[in-house]
C-alpha cells in the first residue's frame, strides 16, 4: 500500500491492518503511552475546501506521532494560480514525507500520486472520503464487535460518503443498503461492483433500506461545492432523514453515525442526533486514531 486514494484500492486485509493499528494507537493515547513513530517526518496538508475534523485531526495526529504538519491552503499555493498539479507533486515530494489533499476532482489526487514520489492521502474529494470511512469502520467495530452479518444503511445523497461507505462496508463483509432519490444514486461503477461482490441494495424505499439495520448513517443533502443547490436539494431530499420512524424499523440496538457537520431537522432530527451523540462524537474522535494509523502505515512507521 503506497497511497490512500480510495478504498477500492485497498484489500480487506489492509483495511483490517489499519483498523488494528488505530485501535492500538487509541489505547496508547488514552493511557498516556507516547508513540513517536514518525519522528522528523513532515506531512503537507493541501485544502481546497473547508474542514474542521480533517484538518485538526491530521495536524494534531502528526504531532502526536512525532512529526509535524503544514497547512497549505490552495489559495496561497501557486496551484491556486494555475501551477499544474504534476509540477506541484514533483516539487513537494522533495520537501515532504507525505501529502494529505482535500479537493474537488478525484483525478487531481490521482495525478499527485502519479507524479509525486511520496505517499498521498485523500482527505475528501467529490468522489470519496476514505479517511472518514476508516474511522467509521473503526467505530462500528468498537460498538458492534465485528462486521460479519451486520447491516449498514445509509440514507440521503449518493455522494462521496455513500461511495466510500459502500466500498468499505462491502469489503469488510457487511450488508449495505442505500436509500436515496432515483436521480441522486451513488457512483454506478461502485454500485455494480457492490452488487457483484456482496449483499447490496439501492432503493428510494427508506423503510426497506433501514429494515433491521445495525448501523444507520446519513450526511448533508448539499455537499461542499453544492451550496447553490441547497434550497432545491431541500425539496428533493425531504424525507430522506434519520428520524423516529426510521429508528423504529432498524434493530432496537442500532447505532447512528454521521460524518459531520450535521444539519439538524434536515438529514437527521435533533432528537435522534442527541440520543446517539455518544457514537457520533466517538466516530469524530476516531478520525484522529484512524488517520494516525494511515500515516504510520504509509510513511514508514515500524508497526
Ligand atoms: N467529516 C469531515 O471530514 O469533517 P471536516 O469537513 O470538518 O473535515
Ligand atoms: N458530503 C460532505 C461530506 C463532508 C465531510 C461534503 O462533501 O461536503
Amino acid at each position: 500500500m503506497k497511497h490512500l486514494l480510495k478504498l477500492m484500492d485497498l484489500s480487506a486485509k489492509e483495511i483490517s491492518e489499519i483498523l488494528n493499528i488505530a485501535d492500538q494507537l487509541k489505547y496508547e493515547r488514552k493511557n498516556g503511552i507516547p508513540h513517536h513513530i514518525l519522528e522528523g517526518k513532515t506531512l503537507g496538508m493541501i485544502f481546497q475546501k473547508s474542514s474542521t475534523r480533517t484538518r485538526v485531526s491530521f495536524e494534531t495526529g502528526m504531532y502526536q506521532i512525532g512529526g509535524s504538519a503544514l497547512f497549505l491552503s490552495s489559495r496561497d499555493l501557486q496551484i491556486g494560480r494555475g501551477e499544474p498539479v504534476q509540477d506541484t507533486a514533483r516539487v513537494l515530494s522533495r520537501y515532504l514525507d507525505g501529502i494529505m489533499i482535500r479537493t474537488f476532482d478525484q483525478a487531481e489526487v490521482e495525478a499527485l500520486a502519479e507524479y509525486g514520489s511520496i505517499p498521498i492521502i485523500n482527505g475528501l474529494t467529490d468522489y470519496c472520503h476514505p479517511c472518514q470511512v476508516l474511522a467509521d469502520l473503526m467505530t462500528i467495530r468498537e460498538y458492534k464487535g465485528s462486521f460479519t452479518g451486520r447491516k449498514l444503511c445509509y440514507i440521503g445523497d449518493g455522494n462521496n460518503m455513500a461511495n466510500s461507505l459502500i466500498v468499505g462496508g462491502i469489503k469488510m463483509g457487511m450488508s449495505v443498503a442505500i436509500a436515496c432519490p432515483d436521480d441522486y444514486q451513488p457512483d454506478p461503477e461502485i454500485m455494480k461492483w457492490a452488487a457483484e461482490n456482496g449483499d447490496f441494495l439501492c432503493t428510494s424505499d427508506i423503510p426497506a433500506a433501514a429494515k433491521d439495520a445495525d448501523v444507520l448513517y446519513t450526511d448533508v443533502w448539499a455537499s461542499m461545492g453544492q451550496e447553490g443547490e441547497a434550497e432545491m436539494r431541500k425539496a428533493i431530499f425531504k424525507g430522506y432523514q434519520i428520524n423516529d420512524e426510521v429508528m423504529a424499523v432498524a434493530k432496537p440496538d442500532a447505532m447512528v453515525l454521521h460524518c459531520l457537520p450535521a444539519r439538524r431537522e434536515e438529514e437527521i432530527t435533533a432528537k435522534v442526533f442527541e440520543t446517539h451523540a455518544g457514537e457520533i462524537f466517538e466516530e469524530a474522535e476516531n478520525r484522529l486514531h484512524a488517520q494516525k494509523a494511515v500515516m504510520v502505515k504509509l510513511m514508514g512507521g515500524d508497526r
